[in-house]
């Protein structure tokens, strides 16, 4: 390593210190929560090359999630974490599989955390960590104890709020990133980003898109070929049809499976009409939905119609490799952006 290049893996260092020290890894970096793809084996070869892993829970039983946590745990011995769905029915069930397990970190996704579920998370001393889409919440979750925030911006993979990263950075990061670390996220592809980010007062950052296409993960071939095809302007967000069932966006490469999704939205609106199902259940119907379609491209590689959850950064995603070259590109990407800084 040449002279130059350590000033910037210094910098970066130590830009990434608080981050890390929070997640207890390497490097603040995440591999976010990806339902289907974030199990066992990429959570493990995120934490093992120096990251941190989550394991997507999703829809999964406590059963299920406790069989993932040990089966990950036997393919590591460092630290990952856990996201759990706020609107799953067993939440505080899962709660109580994590707090078994001593899981160091739990993210909650989805909303708001419910009542009860931030001491039952925090209550064996697991740190929590929560999305903020917007400053006002930023600082609501803050007086209530969450210890970490992501702040993801809509150029994400997955489901989306309508603002973008560069200007939810902007209007999060000056007020709350010395109160709790934050963790920007969506449409991340290269190092140069996370430094601006890093800068802007990030303690770290949120990839999932960009690790999709790691060697561990147990993506189905065809989903990561599509991956590796797509450009930026093929990932874009589902269209809500019916101004009655309000529906979270969802960002996916373009497929037949567009179709599909207007259809589920027009049957769950005409439940509605009919009285047949409450509000509730028709949004719960519709993130089954989801569920059901990712797992159908991510697992038994339908990618005509199943859905492809991507973010705008896939086109920066080139080839498959193993997640600890990916993770170190994005560090010589950030330190190299760094050591041009000023001293
Ligand atoms: C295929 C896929 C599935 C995802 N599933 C989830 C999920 O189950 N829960 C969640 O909180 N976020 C989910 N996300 C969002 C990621 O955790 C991460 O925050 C996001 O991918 C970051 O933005 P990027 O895609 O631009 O890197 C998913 C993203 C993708 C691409």
């Amino acid at each position: 390593m040449n002279q130059s290049v350590s000033i910037g893996a210094e910098r970066l260092e130590r830009r990434m210190a608080r981050g890390a020290a929070f997640l207890g890894a390497e490097v603040a970096i995440l591999c976010g929560a990806m339902s289907w793809v974030s199990e066992r084996n990429l959570v493990a070869a995120m934490s093992n090359a120096g990251g941190f892993g989550l394991i997507a829970c999703g829809a999964m039983t406590p059963d299920l999630l406790d069989r993932e946590i040990a089966a990950t745990k036997a393919l590591t011995d460092k630290p990952f974490g856990v996201n759990l769905i706020t609107m799953h029915p067993a939440l505080f069930e899962l709660i109580e599989v994590c707090n078994r397990h001593a899981v160091g970190h739990v993210v909650l996704a989805g909303g708001l955390p419910p009542t009860g579920s931030i001491d039952a998370i925090k209550q064996n001393g697991a740190k929590l960590i929560c999305f903020a889409p917007a400053l006002s919440l930023a600082k609501k979750l803050i007086r209530s104890g969450v210890d970490a925030l992501v702040v993801e911006g809509m150029e994400a993979g997955g489901h989306i709020g309508p603002v973008s990263t560069s200007v939810l950075a902007q209007e999060i990061l000056p007020d709350v990133a010395d109160k709790v670390p934050v963790f920007v996220a969506g449409g991340i592809g290269r190092g140069e980003a996370i430094a601006a980010y890093l800068d802007m007062g990030a303690a770290g950052v949120q990839l999932g898109t960009r690790f999709v296409c790691a060697t561990e993960s147990i993506a189905h071939a065809n989903f990561k070929k599509a991956f590796i095809r797509a450009s930026a302007r093929d990932a874009t967000a589902s269209v809500q049809i019916d101004p009655r069932l309000p529906v979270i966006p969802v960002r996916a490469l373009k497929n037949a499976g567009g179709d599909l999704f207007t259809a589920k939205q027009r049957e769950v609106a005409q439940l509605l009409d009919e009285g047949k199902v409450a509000m509730g259940e028709a949004q719960l119907q519709i993130e089954h939905y989801w569920a059901g379609a990712l797992r159908r491209a991510v697992i038994d590689g339908d990618v005509e119609h199943g859905s492809l959850m991507a973010g705008q950064s896939v086109g920066m995603v080139t080839k498959e490799e193993p997640l600890a070259e990916i993770l170190a590109t994005l560090m010589a990407e950030a330190a190299h952006a760094l050591e041009k800084r000023a001293a």
